[in-house]
């Protein structure tokens, strides 16, 4: 499928999009894609749902004005999706086709990894892609951050803080699971915030429950209440697991599932401001004439990474910080 079709002028049209699950802090960088776009003299068409709305051709003008007002706001103004469509070729292959009748010279994409892939499959068809890193999960390997991690983070923070203080009054086990599909990075560092007695990560845990029953079980003997057990979702079961430690212990167990609310909310301080700089930072590499870049936080600056390299690279946990968490859990 082949379209050529001459622009009316020589300025750059940049499409933008958010796809994947949303993260607040997203519109903050839709809001820097728009007003430095415009700053640096392109046209900014806006695409909603993700790479279904862009399927749909559901692409429209923005100005500085579609932005207005949406700093604050967590989820995202261009709406979000998964879209399998665009995991076959012909889905690919339309999304190129559809981008160039709207004369779209290059996409920004705000996602996680999945998203870069589909942006990918269209660098490959001569559409230069951006990507910029919106996930909760901070999983994305080049970047040190992800817009709305900050955000979920303390969202979870907050709420086991709550049960904590029901826990301790009852003096009960508290299973908190808090989200994390794939990646324990939440579960990490809201357990070390909230001071957990145990982190379950899929990334570290060996999946011997025994061995966190022998623990609560031996620090009951030595006089301890209260006992916090994060729990990543890609672990999951918290139920299953507070019915078995409450009948192994003795000790009254209760699961919590934060949820949704940590992919929910406005922006922490932290999330809007990484979110505008990588925003802008999008836009200032392609003035660079750069191609086909992820924007990415690494060792304290912003950098860029080419798509293809960015997507070779592995991302683990912490270890300097899981092995703090392992001497503080006590
Ligand atoms: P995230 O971007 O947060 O990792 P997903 O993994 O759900 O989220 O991916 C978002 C969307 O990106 C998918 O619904 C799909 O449209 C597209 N996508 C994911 N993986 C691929 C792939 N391998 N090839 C092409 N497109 C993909
Ligand atoms: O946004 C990231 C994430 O929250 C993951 O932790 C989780 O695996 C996934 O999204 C769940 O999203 P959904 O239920 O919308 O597919």
């Amino acid at each position: 499928m082949a379209y050529m079709k001459t622009k009316k002028n020589g300025t750059m049209t940049v499409g933008v999009l958010t796809s994947g699950g949303d993260a607040p802090g997203m519109n903050a960088a839709v809001r820097a894609i728009v007003r430095s776009g415009i700053a640096a003299g392109y046209q900014i068409k806006g695409i909603r749902r993700g790479y279904s709305g862009l399927l749909e051709e559901d692409i429209f003008d923005m100005n500085a004005r579609s932005v207005s007002d949406i700093i604050q706001k967590g989820g995202t103004i261009l709406y979000t999706a998964r879209c399998p469509e665009m995991m076959r070729p012909e889905g690919q292959e339309k999304a190129a086709y559809i981008l160039k009748k709207h004369c779209i010279d290059a996409l920004v994409v705000i996602g996680g990894d999945g998203s870069y892939r589909g942006a990918l499959s269209l660098a490959r068809q001569g559409i230069n892609v951006i990507g910029v890193p919106g996930t909760i999960d901070l999983d994305i390997a080049c970047s040190d951050y992800t817009i709305g991690f900050d955000t979920a983070l303390n969202t979870a923070m907050e709420a086991i803080d709550k049960v904590r203080d029901t826990s301790a009054s009852h003096e009960r086990c508290s299973i908190i699971e808090v989200m994390g599909r794939k990646a324990g990075h939440i579960a990490l560092w809201s357990g070390i915030a909230t001071g957990a007695e145990e982190i379950l990560v899929t990334e570290r845990y060996d999946y011997d429950e025994q061995k966190i029953i022998d623990s609560i079980i031996e620090k009951k003997k030595l006089g301890k209440k209260l006992h916090i057990i994060i729990n990543a979702e890609g672990i999951g079961d918290s139920n299953g697991m507070a019915k078995r430690i409450e009948a192994a212990t003795g000790l009254e167990t209760r699961a919590t599932i934060i949820g949704y609310m940590q992919r929910g909310g406005s922006p922490t301080c932290r999330d809007r401001v990484m979110a505008s700089a990588m925003g802008a930072k999008a836009i200032e590499v392609l003035a660079e004439g750069k191609k086909n870049r992820i924007i990415a936080w690494k060792h304290g600056e912003f950098v860029d990474f080419d798509v293809e390299e960015a997507l070779s690279m592995k991302k683990d946990l912490n270890d300097d910080l899981w092995d703090i968490s392992r001497k503080l859990c006590r």
